[in-house]
């Protein structure tokens, strides 16, 4: 039974309440560390350089060599205290080191409280190719504390939400409403985000539940990442900016080659810009393609894509008492238990499903329909810190120095800080 728990409240005691067992080892990155190093520096961990680098076979090797050396054993919990990268890692260690030990995520970015941290799916990057190594192991749980957005920088707000907006489209037209009308100031209106990301957990868990090793239905998930993972590695874009151009790249070929209208790729990119995404970057159409692994194409090469099709709202129900996990969630003073079931879900949230089948046209990429105009060329934003500050933030401009950003060009090792407890 996994439990899943968002939180916008009692941060520092539930978090603590999280990481004081005995046999608890953290793995966090230099970011995160920085801002709340008072919460795990009296417990054993490992702060990893930040950034999708990290996620890497040499990485997790290390990794668990270090936990070797400081005694973990099979006992251990292992926390991954970050965002996705963090998620992914801690949990590929997790079902590898000493053939598998139990693992939780204090999930600290929107992608990984909305996604990453959730379902299961572990990886590392193997020669720049995304997920290529990894395993299914589901965390014991996943604790989304959404006041820790407050640290993190606004370009990473801005790309956490592109996943947000998949997890709508695949979800709920409800949500995708929604996001059509955002307050002003979302980034930091943490009740917003606090519903919208719990949504996003919501959904995803029901689609995981029904299809935990990614067979059929969760393949949906995937959805403008095939393009996405391509561009995310040739162009080393984010995760979510790269993600906000593949989903469009989809949508217009569904609207062209299936039944997609086109005034859903119309609603989606006012959507990807009123977030801040791009939806037109000018990559080269052929790096891509070439970029795109070889099980998501056909013999000929053409490319097999997730796509969105209108269908009837699903309400598959499951039994409550067979769920594998509970949805804990503070609101306000309020605390709700729920023991997740997915019929009550619907009516909250998930009444109109804009499409929930996986649907796997075999489109031949045809540049003339894809190629972005020449004479737009939006770029990402350059990254702009968040000005907000948790109280229990300690000199963070001191400790921002004293673990840099990863830098490629270095070696890993000298990069890499372990810390004895
Ligand atoms: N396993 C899955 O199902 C799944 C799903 C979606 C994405 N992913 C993976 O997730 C990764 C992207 O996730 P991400 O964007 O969270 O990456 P990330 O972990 O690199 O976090 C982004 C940046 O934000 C910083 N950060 C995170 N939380 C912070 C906070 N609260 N305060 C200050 N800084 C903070 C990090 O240090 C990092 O610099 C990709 O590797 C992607 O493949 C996995």
């Amino acid at each position: 039974m996994m439990n899943l728990k968002y939180i916008n409240n009692n941060t520092i005691e539930t978090i603590n309440s999280y990481i004081s067992g005995p046999n608890v080892m953290i793995l966090t990155d230099s970011n995160i560390f920085g801002y709340y190093r008072a919460l795990i520096e009296d417990k054993k961990y490992l702060v990893l350089p930040p950034g999708e680098q990290t996620k890497s076979l040499a990485t997790a090797e290390k990794v668990i060599d270090k936990m070797s050396e400081m005694g973990c054993s099979r006992e251990t919990l292992l926390i991954g205290f970050g965002g996705g990268v963090i998620c992914d890692l801690t949990g590929f260690v997790a079902a590898t080191f000493k053939r598998g030990i139990e693992h939780g995520f204090i999930a600290t970015s929107i992608i990984a409280q909305a996604d990453a941290a959730l379902g299961g799916k572990n990886a590392v990057n193997i020669s720049r190719k995304k997920n290529l190594m990894g395993t299914f192991k589901m965390p014991k749980f996943v604790l989304c504390p959404i006041n820790l957005l407050k640290t993190l920088p606004a370009d990473e707000k801005i790309n956490g939400m592109a996943e947000v907006i998949k997890t709508a489209l695949i979800g709920s037209k409800q949500l995708l409403e929604e996001l059509g009308n955002p307050p002003e100031n979302w980034q930091k209106n943490y009740s917003f985000l606090f519903k919208t990301i719990q949504k996003c957990g919501i959904i995803k868990m029901g689609i995981v539940e029904r299809d935990p090793f990614d067979r059929g239905e969760r393949r949906i998930l995937n959805f403008g990442h095939t393009l996405g993972h391509a561009i995310e590695t040739v162009y080393g874009l984010k995760h979510g900016y790269a993600v906000a151009l593949g989903m469009v790249h989809v949508l217009k070929l569904t609207s062209t080659h299936s039944s997609l209208d086109y005034s859903t790729v119309t609603q989606v990119e006012k959507i990807l810009k009123k977030f801040g995404l791009p939806i037109e970057y000018d990559y080269d159409m052929d790096k891509v393609l070439a970029a795109i692994p070889n099980d998501r194409k056909t013999k000929d090469g053409s490319v097999r894509y997730i796509c969105l099709i209108h269908s009837k709202p699903s309400k598959e129900t499951i039994n409550p008492d067979k769920s594998e996990f509970t949805l804990e969630s503070t609101e306000g003073n309020t605390i709700k238990e729920t023991k997740f079931d997915i019929s009550s879900i619907d009516d909250e949230v998930d009444n109109e499903v804009v499409t929930t089948k996986p649907y796997e046209p075999t489109v031949k990429l045809q540049k003339q329909v894809l190629e972005e105009p020449k004479d737009r060329k939006p770029k990402p934003k350059k990254k702009n810190k968040s000005k907000e500050k948790i109280s229990f933030s300690k000199s963070v401009e001191n400790l921002k120095k004293e673990y840099p950003r990863f830098d490629d060009s270095k070696d890993l090792d000298k990069q890499y800080t372990e810390i004895n407890m």
